[in-house]
């Protein structure tokens, strides 16, 4: 972490204005984990809750879709994990898996330092599914002959498939498949056999079926290759045998004794902070070791109307947890006063929150663990540096470090879940939609949707707002399609009527946008009735705004957020 301390994943300087995709609470896992940045929070080697369970490996040769494979397995009810291409074979062993996914990459098997796994996989009797890359390291390593392309084969294609057996069974003479290859197999390797063909390559698919070897040229992972998902189960299910154990109900099992197992006796906190993730690890902790855990909710004032109170109902009142809600309101603004540049509120609203955590955990008493809802993809060792947004957003927090007499050991139980598996976690321990279903929330909250200066008066002027436009969207049954949408108060004021009065009041702007992970976004094309609905009723409810505007920007080029 601490090479690209400083840079975001672009190499830009970290405060350039660029910033990343957040989890609704990567920030405050981030101050944390910046504050405990020296030394390395201690960390066990292995905190997988799967490894009991049928595993599926896919060595990630770099491919932007590497993660996907992994869902999609995980889809099928079988734990996937990725892992290095390189990985040595003996790790693997260890892992027990029972099939292996090559991913694709960027790669040709003939570039100089092409990436390649130990070619002891070969030998290791484990079942392997080579896909695009994949398959063509599959075949030159074990003596076919791999061509570089003319051209490179990209987008929509059609595969006549011609063995519907083993791998390809129960799909169609022809399939819509998505390809994306430079190089192309004009030999199989000796033992091999062809599946499927396109009309660009005669070995879109191919088989040893005897040493259970298996390798396509399209993405089965994609949404573009209606039948990916009958591939990936025939090699998994079928090929690999692995049982359909993956499960929610499996998980928080596994969880439980494993958190229960590793705490003994000893005390937990967590910094809950409304948003998906820490609300799901603190209730797997509570389950499995009561009332030895406390959470902390510093409550910075900077959140969304009625935020505090569905914490407070949902944690403490339904849940029973002990759970300290530390009003910081006025410290938060006092930091904030004056302050009108974005990172730099960015930095007092981080540094507060670990002055403000730190004096709670004091009151507590000796604390031996600290829950966090980090998830898989803040933590994959990937070659593909797109999945090291969770990195970029923590160089972004320049905090000062917990006191050395309070360290903690981590307790990370969703370390190997994706955002959607933490959502059907949440749901089988039983926590409310409402918690579960949300869209994300910047940790500096509503901070950089003022823009200049925060004040007590202008939070309430915006949280008025915002809870007009989120209650709209969800009355017009927008809200979960909506990556993000909310109210921003402007530093402009522009004139008006009123009655009979002229009015010169505050310029509110609304921003709604899709997104698949907040990288790159997309203006929502809101109905205008609903836009409208927003707008006098903005207009009329709230005090101090007297006209409404909608931001109709995509990113690239604008953010999602203003600051
Ligand atoms: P931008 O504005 O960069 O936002 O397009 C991308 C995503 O990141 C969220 N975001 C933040 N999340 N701390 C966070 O926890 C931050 O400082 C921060 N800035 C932006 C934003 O809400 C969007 O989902």
């Amino acid at each position: 972490m601490s090479t690209s301390r400083g840079k975001t994943v672009h190499g830009a300087a970290a405060n350039a204005g660029h910033r990343v995709l957040a989890p609704d609470d990567a920030e405050v896992e981030a101050y944390l984990e910046v504050a405990l940045d020296a030394p390395p929070p201690e960390r066990p080697a292995v905190d997988r809750s799967g490894a009991a369970t049928d595993t599926v490996l896919v060595l990630d040769f770099g491919s932007q879709t590497a993660q996907l494979i992994a869902r999609r397995v995980r889809e099928l009810n079988v734990y996937s994990e990725l892992v290095p291409f390189d990985t040595p074979w003996p790790e693997i062993e260890r892992m027990k898996p029972r099939g292996l996914i090559l991913s694709g990459g960027p790669a040709s098997v003939y570039d100089k330092g092409a990436p390649k796994p130990d070619p002891r996989i070969w030998q290791g009797g484990v079942p392997i599914l080579g896909i695009c890359y994949g398959l063509q390291l599959m075949a030159h390593e074990l003596g076919g002959d791999v061509v570089p392309f003319d051209h490179r084969e990209y987008g929509p294609a059609t595969v006549s498939i011609t063995a519907d057996d083993g791998l390809l069974r129960g799909l169609a003479r022809e399939e819509p498949v998505w390809m994306n290859h430079g190089d192309s197999i004009i030999t199989p390797p000796p033992g091999f056999e062809a599946l499927a063909r396109t009309s660009s390559t005669p070995y879109a698919g191919l088989a040893d079926r005897e040493r259970n070897l298996y390798g396509i040229q399209f993405h089965p992972e994609v949404v573009h290759t209606p039948s990916g998902r009958a591939v990936l189960r025939n090699f998994v299910r079928d090929i690999c045998g692995a049982r359909p154990t993956w499960t929610a109900a499996h998980f928080v099992d596994n969880a439980v004794a494993d958190i229960r197992a590793r705490v003994g006796d000893g005390k937990v906190i967590c910094a809950l902070s409304g948003g998906v993730d820490s609300a799901v690890a603190a209730t797997l902790v509570h389950r499995a070791v009561g009332d030895q855990l406390t959470c902390i909710y510093v409550d910075h004032g900077l959140m969304r109307k009625r935020e505090s109170e569905l914490l407070r109902e949902t944690f403490a009142q339904n849940l029973g947890m002990k759970l300290v809600m530390v009003d910081a309101r006025d410290r938060f603004l006092a930091r904030l006063a004056g302050v009108e540049e974005p990172e730099e509120k960015r930095r007092r609203i981080g540094d507060e929150f670990i002055r403000v955590f730190e004096e709670e955990a004091a009151h507590i008493g000796p604390i031996d663990f600290l829950t966090q809802g980090t998830l898989y993809p803040d933590v994959i060792e990937s070659t593909a540096p797109e999945t090291k947004a969770a990195q970029k957003i923590k160089t972004h927090h320049n905090v000062g470090g917990l006191p050395a007499d309070l360290r903690f050991k981590l307790i990370e139980p969703l370390r190997y879940l994706f955002k959607d598996e933490v959502r059907s976690v949440g749901s089988e321990l039983g926590l409310p939609e409402q918690m579960l279903l949300r869209q994300p929330f910047p940790g500096p909250g509503l901070a950089i949707r003022i823009i200049g200066e925060v004040t007590a008066e202008r939070l309430d002027t915006l949280r008025e707002a915002d809870w007009i436009v989120i209650d709209e969207i969800k009355a017009a049954g927008l809200y979960r399609n909506l990556w993000q949408s909310f109210a921003i108060l402007t530093p402009i004021r522009s004139v008006g009527v009123m009655g009979d009065g002229r009015t010169y009041a505050n310029v509110v702007a609304i921003r709604a946008v899709t997104s698949e992970d907040g990288m790159t976004a997309d203006w929502a094309k809101l109905p205008y009735d609903v836009l409208g609905k927003m707008s006098s009723r903005i207009v009329n409810e709230v005090p101090g705004v007297n006209r409404v505007v909608y931001d109709i920007s995509s990113k690239p080029p604008a953010t999602i957020e203003w600051e």
